[in-house]
């Protein structure tokens, strides 16, 4: 996820587009740069680090002059942050701005360098700029449409072609981007955020639509070069909302981006069908040779790995240690050269996964970290590293981190399990498949929103809850307890449904809030039996229930049926209302919503 801007028109350019990126700064924040045409000629610049630094450096380099440009704010998905893997990138006659991941950018970068081009950067957009360059044939919309043929991924580009000074082209792909309309000038940008103070009309553009933006004219073409008529859309968000995308924080936004960045993290790693994790790195012939796998982290991240014990000792049958990484590093765990750990970190900071990290490779083991922020401290020392495509998560409290952590896991499941011949190529791509769907699945569970919003209303007077299931199930109960302790400060425990006539049970009073999850056919009715356990002693059940699950109507008080999907997968599609339901406790709590007390997104102490 990264932001991009332009501008056409007769303001100071530079100044428009550094003011707008700091609008789209939540969008990134790893690089920034601005290219402008001065005098003809595309003059670049860029720097790591926030976009005070870019700042810094135009006040002591001077600012390019000129009235048409782009500019970019990173979150590096390919190549860790540095001025030379910053954004704008550029061919020879070509300048760019890209949000979004080439896939097979291997495959590209191999082809233009058998052309004669070399390449300054690790990343796939300086690939995608030369590649424009390739096809430029002095008509840029030929050009654009022939390139983009070649192109798989997501994308939102910025373009500008030097014998073309007057203007930027932009085209998009599963990435956002809009192009505003205002009076003797134009912009794009990845969202309305940037341009609302200078006008609130727009177009989007739909997938591969080119746009051709001057200072007194927009067309829009489709890739055949026919002229598209579009209708003219109008922002009526106000101006502090808008970076929040229209919500009102930033967690309900993250909630949304979901279905978004569930398919950037899979389908990079799936090919032909099947999971593909060698463009991580990762020896992927070695995976089914483990004694055992470890899997590390902290909070939320560690429930992730929860899911991961549940799927891949279930599908690969190797046996999985899921540990806290405090408790890790201080134990002297029994892991070996034999063993494989899998750390877990959206910010790849977390002092204690880094330390045991440090711990595991000591003891010889290989390492491999899922991790989203690039170039962090975990994924430089661990052996190969797969990037969740989270995004920059604003909000303290984890949702869509969480998200692509599950999914990678998944797939990784998928990888160890058909590795060790544990399921076959057929059994494989149907799973694959199912996962990627997922992201469909949780566009499917907002319908949920508003029981969530009355179940959250029905939990604000309680001084402690406990959240219950089986399996899968509990490690998703882990999660969701979590979450709403963190952000309504109430009270929450997880249990193992099956574990609680051993002492929590006595807990349970009158009207004492259980929110049960059932999704796993082979164990709901037993689910079933501990849910009437606890409502017989006065407990007040919100059961969360898989499309199929037979629930009998005194099993529960409030019933949150999930949308249909492939059994294995339910803990993503669960994760959505356990999200809802801890948010919209805390925003009728009246907390802080984003940053709630005594916490802090990266923890970098021990
Ligand atoms: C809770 C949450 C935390 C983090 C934990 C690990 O919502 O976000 O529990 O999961 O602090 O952080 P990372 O993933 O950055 O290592």
């Amino acid at each position: 996820m990264c932001g991009i801007v332009g501008y056409v028109g007769r303001r100071d350019c530079s100044d428009v587009l550094v003011e707008s990126l700091r609008k789209l700064e939540y969008r990134g924040y790893d690089s920034a740069g601005i290219a402008v045409i001065e005098n003809g000629e595309i003059v670049t610049k860029k720097s790591k680090g926030r976009l005070d630094n870019l700042q810094a450096k135009l006040d002591e380099e001077g600012k390019p002059n000129g009235h048409v440009g782009i500019g970019h704010t990173r979150w590096a998905t390919h190549g860790e942050p540095s001025d030379i893997n910053s954004h704008p990138h550029s061919g020879k006659r070509v300048t760019i701005v890209h949000n979004g991941i080439i896939e097979n950018y291997k495959e590209l970068k191999e082809f233009l360098m058998k052309e004669g081009y070399s390449f300054l950067s690790e990343t796939d957009t300086e690939v995608a700029a030369k590649l424009f360059d390739f096809y430029y044939n002095g008509d840029p919309i030929g050009s654009i449409a022939r390139a983009l043929k070649d192109l798989r991924g997501s994308y939102a580009f910025g373009i500008m072609f030097r014998e073309f000074p007057d203007r930027i082209y932009a085209v998009r792909k599963e990435s956002p981007l809009v192009v505003g309309v205002g009076e003797g000038e134009n912009f794009i940008a990845s969202d309305v955020t940037p341009m609302i103070q200078y006008t609130r009309n727009y177009y989007l553009l739909e997938t591969n639509e080119i746009a051709e933006i001057k200072e007194d004219s927009v067309k829009i073409f489709d890739v055949h070069k026919n002229p598209i008529e579009k209708e003219l859309q109008f922002a009526d968000w106000d101006v502090n909302a808008a970076e929040k995308g229209g919500y009102e924080h930033f967690m309900l936004k993250e909630v949304h981006e979901q279905p978004e960045v569930v398919k950037a993290t899979l389908s990079p790693r799936i090919k032909d069908g099947m999971p593909d994790f060698a463009g991580d790195g990762v020896d992927v012939e070695k995976l089914s040779s483990y004694r055992k796998i470890f899997i590390v982290a902290c909070g939320t991240a560690m429930h992730a790995g929860m899911v991961g014990k549940y799927v891949i000792e279930k599908m690969a049958r190797v046996p999985v240690i899921v540990d806290i990484a405090s408790e890790f590093r201080y134990r002297d765990p029994l892991i070996t050269d034999e063993d494989l750990l899998i750390v877990v970190s959206q910010s790849g900071e977390t002092a204690d996964t880094l330390a045991a990290l440090r711990l595991a490779r000591e003891a010889g083991a290989d390492t491999i970290g899922i991790v989203n922020v690039v170039g962090s401290s975990i994924a430089r020392e661990v052996d190969s590293v797969i990037y969740t495509h989270a995004g920059p998560e604003i909000s303290v409290a984890s949702t869509k981190a969480y998200m692509v952590q599950v999914a990678v896991i998944y797939l990784f499941a998928l990888e160890v399990a058909y590795r060790a011949g544990k399921i076959s190529e057929e059994e494989c791509k149907k799973y694959t498949a199912d996962l990627l769907g997922m992201s469909d699945v949780i566009e499917e569970t907002f319908a949920l929103k508003d029981e969530c919003a009355y179940t959250a209303s029905r939990l604000l007077n309680a001084e402690s809850l406990l959240y219950i299931g089986r399996g899968l199930d509990y490690a998703l109960s882990m999660e969701g307890s979590l979450k709403l302790k963190e952000i309504s400060y109430i009270h929450s425990e997880s249990y193992a449904a099956g574990e609680l006539k051993h002492g929590t049970i006595s807990l349970i009073s009158d009207g004492m809030p259980v929110i049960a999850v059932a999704t796993q056919s082979n164990l709901a009715e037993k689910t079933i039996s501990n849910i009437k356990e606890v409502k017989a002693r006065g407990a007040m059940v919100i059961l969360i229930a898989g499309a199929d699950i037979e629930v009998p109507e005194d099993a529960y008080d409030e019933l949150i049926r999930l949308p249909k999907t492939e059994e294995l997968f339910y803990p993503m599609a669960a994760a959505v209302p356990m999200q809802l339901i801890a948010y919209y406790t805390s925003v009728l709590k009246g907390n802080d919503v984003d940053k709630p007390r005594n916490l802090a997104k990266s923890v970098t102490v021990e």
